[in-house]
């Protein structure tokens, strides 16, 4: 049978090549920042064009979908993932590497129905890697097929993560309690690309077992999600169970082994839920 969906897929691929030649122009130039939630949380005007292009350019396809876009959302627009078709787009997934021309960013596009991922776009445009996951049938970069690490040895294993934009103390002084944990284990090594969704295809590519992060927003993570599952990893919760993409918090790794092992490392918290906020606009 026919996929119903390849159409909306094949049009993520192309809005998020589109999308990327606009960040990689942007990243020649000057890039004024502004900020969001704190002075760490940075938006530029590149995120919101680039978020603008891709929802007209949906909207114009598929008049009756719905989105959830991480500048929409914060210019007040709901963060509702309902049964309806839904796309999920993080227009620079990487913001901070992008005003500081750190070459690793993403456009994200992830695409729900009935709440789940049906397909996953990540365009990391600096490299030229388009990921790519369409439930059931794979994970793909540049149209090769991906296979996460078969490495279950968590003392041999590269674990990424992230320092978020949260400065305040208690939560710093956690991250590095995460953290020390983790290189105490002891792990070959960590690291961070500096953009969820790049790290998240890392796992997916095999070139690091696992990667955690507490602080995450959904748009960050529903288009990588699918990548990873599709390329054999697991999705946990950082205290074990199912994934809530509206939790902002996510392991993404290899194995069950490696993820539990990473579960018992963690040192645990709660931000407010993606869903919890209301909108500005009715
Ligand atoms: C951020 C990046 C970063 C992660 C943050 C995210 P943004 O997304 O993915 O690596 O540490 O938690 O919010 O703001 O660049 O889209």
């Amino acid at each position: 049978m026919a996929d119903p969906w390849q159409n909306a897929m094949d049009h993520a691929v192309a809005v998020a090549r589109k999308a990327g030649e606009v960040v990689c122009d942007a990243l020649r130039g000057d890039r004024a920042v502004m900020t969001k939630s704190s002075v760490v949380d940075l938006v530029t005007q590149t995120d919101q064009k680039v978020e603008q292009l891709i929802i007209q350019s949906v909207k114009e396809k598929f008049p009756t979908h719905r989105f959830i876009g991480e500048e929409s959302v914060a210019a007040g627009e709901p963060c509702v993932l309902s049964d309806s078709p839904t796309w999920i787009i993080d227009p620079i997934d990487g913001t901070t590497n992008f005003v500081h021309a750190f070459p690793f960013v993403a456009i994200s596009i992830g695409f729900a129905i009935n709440k789940q991922v049906e397909f996953g776009v990540v365009f990391s445009c600096v490299e030229d890697k388009m990921f790519t996951a369409r439930r059931g049938k794979g994970a793909f970069c540049n149209g090769e097929p991906l296979q996460v690490s078969r490495q279950e040895a968590v003392e041999q294993a590269m674990v990424a993560t992230e320092f978020g934009s949260d400065r305040d103390a208690d939560v710093v002084d956690k991250i590095f309690q995460s953290l020390r944990n983790i290189l105490c284990l002891p792990v070959h090594g960590v690291r961070g690309a500096g953009s969820a969704a790049i790290n998240m295809c890392l796992v997916a590519s095999g070139c690091v077992e696992a990667y955690y992060e507490i602080g995450i927003h959904v748009w960050d993570v529903a288009a990588a999600s699918l990548i990873v599952s599709e390329a054999g990893g697991v999705l946990m919760d950082v205290e074990g169970g199912d994934v809530d993409l509206m939790s902002r918090r996510i392991i993404a790794a290899n194995s069950k082994t490696i993820t539990e092992r990473l579960v018992k490392a963690i040192v645990p918290f709660s931000l407010p839920r993606d869903d919890a906020t209301p909108p500005k606009k009715s």
